[in-house]
């Protein structure tokens, strides 16, 4: 088979080497990929959401399967173009990705099916959503409707600042048109909780949890990132919690997009809190998060090309899917300055010390060549992945490596996971 993958991060360095290792791939094709994918890929210069250069692709060189990582290019409509040229690409349809691509759209899901989640309401008028923030008083999360790479959730824990997010999104227009609507909800305590799960839109298979960490400094504070790391298993989540995540919240998302008419074919991504009442969605996404695939993939057992398959064809009933006991962990190094302005171009220093270490993989997320050397081209640069017989085992392994990496400003946090969990 030749197959395509769609995006350059961490989650795509993870997807190319899982894919790689299948015996059904002869060749390997990433648009745009990174210096890191352009190991094990051919790396075509085609940004992610070029839908006309990606199709004219896949066709002329009789791509058989395109695999999709970022939300952008689902979110208008990739696979739509894909399928009505008869092209087979894994991802959810423009109509099903709504449910990552509006806020809006995922609350009225969410109340319809009667899914746990914050209490909300949602705005277009400022002096309405300033009148519901003074009734309801702090803390409170202003949402924006649309994409916002993570920047469009402000967690405001006072009403001036609730306010204040009001103004930037429907006033200032700060966001653009993503900020034209915004969720205003309520502000939920606990321990937050990554569920994936492959879907054809009938069947569900949850892959194992993972918890991803948003904050950029150490005990979770500073300003939220696209993710900082990540470990999987989760200890929190117990066999009972397993069980309420289907049927209270993955089953009714999978069985209420049906109901709509969306028929939801690929990764459901299910941003949970763990709250004292149980758990509650976040947020969905509708495809491999970043950096929870990178510790998360490592521990399936199959082969991913067969799942694929199966969810393209509407048969992943059939397949059984197994997973390693082992554990994994996700450290992610930064630009200096993310999530804020950070330079790029700093020589990467160290992997060669690092590709020596047993259970040890650097996934690269914003790598480039500068002719022969290697350097920084992004706010998220590599997510040093280990594994191991325990959490600690695989933590330990991950930051050994981070130590033995250098660029010029490089950040990452010293504490993935080793939170703590309360639920309230
Ligand atoms: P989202 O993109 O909606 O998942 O929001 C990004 C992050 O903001 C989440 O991972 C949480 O850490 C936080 N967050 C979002 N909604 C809430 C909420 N209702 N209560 C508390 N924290 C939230
Ligand atoms: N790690 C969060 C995300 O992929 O959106």
């Amino acid at each position: 088979m030749r197959v395509l993958i769609v995006g350059s991060g961490g989650r795509e360095h993870a997807l190319a080497w899982k894919i790689k290792q299948s015996p059904l791939v002869r060749e390997l094709f990433c648009a745009p990929g990174n210096a890191g994918i352009a190991q094990l890929a051919r790396c075509i210069p085609l940004a992610a959401d070029d839908l006309d250069g990606l199709l004219a692709f896949a066709r002329e060189h009789r791509i058989d399967l395109t695999v999709v990582g970022p939300e952008a290019p689902l979110a208008v409509g990739i696979v739509d173009r894909f399928q009505a040229e008869g092209l087979a690409i894994f991802g959810p349809v423009q109509a099903a990705a709504r449910l990552e691509a509006s806020k809006v759209f995922a609350k009225q899901l969410m109340a319809k099916y009667r899914i746990p989640t914050a209490e909300s309401r949602t705005f277009t008028n400022a002096e309405e959503a300033y009148t519901f923030i003074r009734e309801k008083g702090a803390p409170l999360v202003v949402k924006a409707d649309g994409l916002a790479t993570g920047k469009g959730v402000i967690i405001a824990t006072t009403v001036a600042e609730a306010e204040a997010a009001v103004r930037r999104m429907l006033v200032d227009q700060e966001f653009g048109a993503a900020g034209h609507q915004i969720v205003i909800e309520e502000y939920l305590r606990g321990a937050e909780l990554t569920v994936l799960a492959f879907t054809d839109g009938t069947t569900i298979v949850p892959m194992v949890a993972a918890q991803d960490h948003k904050a950029v400094y150490d005990n979770d504070t500073g300003p939220n990132t696209g993710g900082m790391g990540a470990y999987s298993p989760v200890p929190l989540l117990t066999p009972e919690l397993q069980q309420q995540i289907e049927t209270a919240i993955l089953r009714p998302t999978i069985d209420g997009l049906r109901e709509e008419g969306l028929l939801y074919q690929g990764v459901l991504y299910a941003g949970l809190m763990i709250t004292a009442e149980g758990p509650k969605v976040l947020e969905y996404n509708v495809r491999f998060g970043d950096p929870e695939c990178q510790v998360v993939l490592p521990r399936l057992q199959n082969d991913l090309i067969p799942i694929i398959q199966a969810i393209i064809d509407r048969r992943l009933a059939e397949q059984t899917i197994t997973w390693h006991d082992n554990h994994t962990a996700c450290v992610v190094m930064a630009s200096g300055g993310y999530p804020g302005p950070y330079a790029t171009g700093k020589p990467i220093s160290g992997l060669d010390r690092v590709a020596i270490m047993p259970d040890v993989y650097v996934f690269h997320a914003g790598t480039a060549f500068q002719g022969e050397d290697l350097v920084t081209a992004g706010g998220r640069v590599l997510a040093v992945t280990a594994w191991g017989k325990t959490r600690q085992d695989a933590l330990d392994k991950a930051y050994q490596a981070v130590r033995a990496i250098h660029f010029e400003g490089a950040h990452y946090r010293t504490d993935i996971g080793r939170r703590e969990n309360r639920l309230t």
